[in-house]
């Protein structure tokens, strides 16, 4: 059916993805019985802890199912209040505090609760690539930051300071990064904090992957300039959670009520259940944390599978040092990244994502978000391509 209405400006501004054709392709081999082995996903493979799950059945046959307060339970803000402190060395107060649905709609409200038409927003790239498309939906300009592979995307502080125009207004960090999974060091953190206290900017910060931290030190930004900080976090890749949504923010209290007034007016709380299992999460945070480990120690032996293999195998790979990311240059296979992963899925049977939405040219992401069988195997398939 042909129907005569036209989509709106700004739905129509959405960047296609370049991804979907390899991810469309990857489903449909997957259908015909291919025996395709993905590296393209974006969650941990392990499962809710069960002292979260169970916190959510007794939600559930308490009662608890009803609207929540738009901005959360006030046990959860609370716990995450405690958990910034704790964790974080950040003082948020509980009313300084929102939940939303994933920290997607935490970026998402802090976005439209800050910026107007015509702002600058730096990103550092390769970048998640929410951040622009969300940005570019407010009316404000996405301004990229390279960084290098050489470097380990590095953020370069200087390189950032010659993009400050009179009209920038926000920087978006992502520390441990998706896709690099690089983690800037507290120097750098130190400089980007002293040039937004100079040049009066916000800085939105994703620390998703906090936990996801192999061999380098996480330090939150919020610690060095406050004032100037808005913290995004999220109970999904941490304690394996993503499909409950629950994502939170802490800042300062006039943004945190800007961001609680868009989300009344659109979603809501996020879901009454979900917040009493993340709030089991917080408040049992010592079996929390035995999972996290547990987790972290497997990501941080896959690492180091994978990045060995790729480099033997002529793709060269940067070490990251948090999250469940890496880069491979994929020139020997393809010198165009697209091309690329399209040849690794089609021959080698391994789903992975180019780097060309992510402002990655001549790489490809893989997730080592799966078991150690699946990386091996991976290589070995590689290894037959290459061969
Ligand atoms: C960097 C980054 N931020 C935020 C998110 C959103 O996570 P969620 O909405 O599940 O909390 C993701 C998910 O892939 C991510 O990679």
């Amino acid at each position: 059916m042909t129907s005569p209405f036209e989509l709106s400006q700004k739905s129509r501004s959405l960047k296609p993805s370049a991804t979907v054709a390899v991810t469309s392709r990857a489903l449909e081999l997957k259908r015909q019985g291919v025996d395709v082995i993905s590296m393209s996903v974006g969650e941990p493979d392990f499962d809710t802890p069960p002292h979260i799950k169970q916190a959510a059945i007794e939600a559930i046959e308490s009662g608890e199912t009803k609207y929540t307060a738009v901005n959360g339970i006030p046990e959860l803000r609370e716990a995450i209040s405690a958990k910034f402190s704790r964790e974080n060395g950040l003082d948020y107060a509980p009313d300084a505090v929102t939940v939303t649905s994933g920290g997607k709609q935490a970026i998402f409200n802090a976005f439209f609760a800050l910026l107007n038409p015509g702002d600058e927003v730096l990103i550092p790239a390769p970048y998640w690539v929410s951040y622009p498309e969300m940005v570019g939906l407010t009316g404000a300009v996405p301004v990229e930051v390279p960084t290098t592979p050489q470097s380990g995307f590095m953020l370069d502080v200087e390189l950032l300071a010659s993009k400050i125009t009179p009209r920038t207004r926000m920087i978006v960090l992502n520390s441990p990064g998706n896709p690099t999974g690089a983690v800037f060091t507290p120097d750098i953190l130190r400089g980007v904090a002293e040039l937004a206290q100079q040049h009066g900017l916000m800085i939105v910060t994703d620390e998703i992957y906090e936990h996801l931290v192999y061999d380098a030190e996480q330090v939150s930004i919020g610690q060095f300039a406050p004032e100037h900080t808005l913290t995004i976090n999220g109970a999904s890749k941490a304690y394996a959670m993503t499909g409950w949504r629950i994502g939170y923010a802490g800042g300062p209290r006039h943004v945190i009520a800007a961001m609680n007034a868009l989300q009344s007016q659109s979603t809501s709380n996020a879901s009454s259940i979900s917040q009493y299992a993340a709030l089991a999460a917080l408040v049992q945070h010592e079996e929390t944390h035995r999972f996290i480990d547990m987790a972290r120690s497997a990501y941080r032996q896959r690492r180091d599978v994978i990045v060995r293999g790729l480099n033997d195998l002529g793709l060269p790979t940067p070490t990251p040092h948090g999250a469940f990311y890496v880069m491979a240059n994929t020139d020997r296979i393809h010198e165009n990244e697209l091309e690329a992963a399209r040849i690794i899925l089609d021959e080698a049977k391994v789903a992975v994502v180019p780097g060309t939405d992510f402002s990655a040219p001549h790489q490809v992401r893989l997730s080592y978000a799966t078991s150690l069988e699946n990386i091996q195997e991976v290589l070995r398939r590689l290894g037959q391509l290459l061969a």
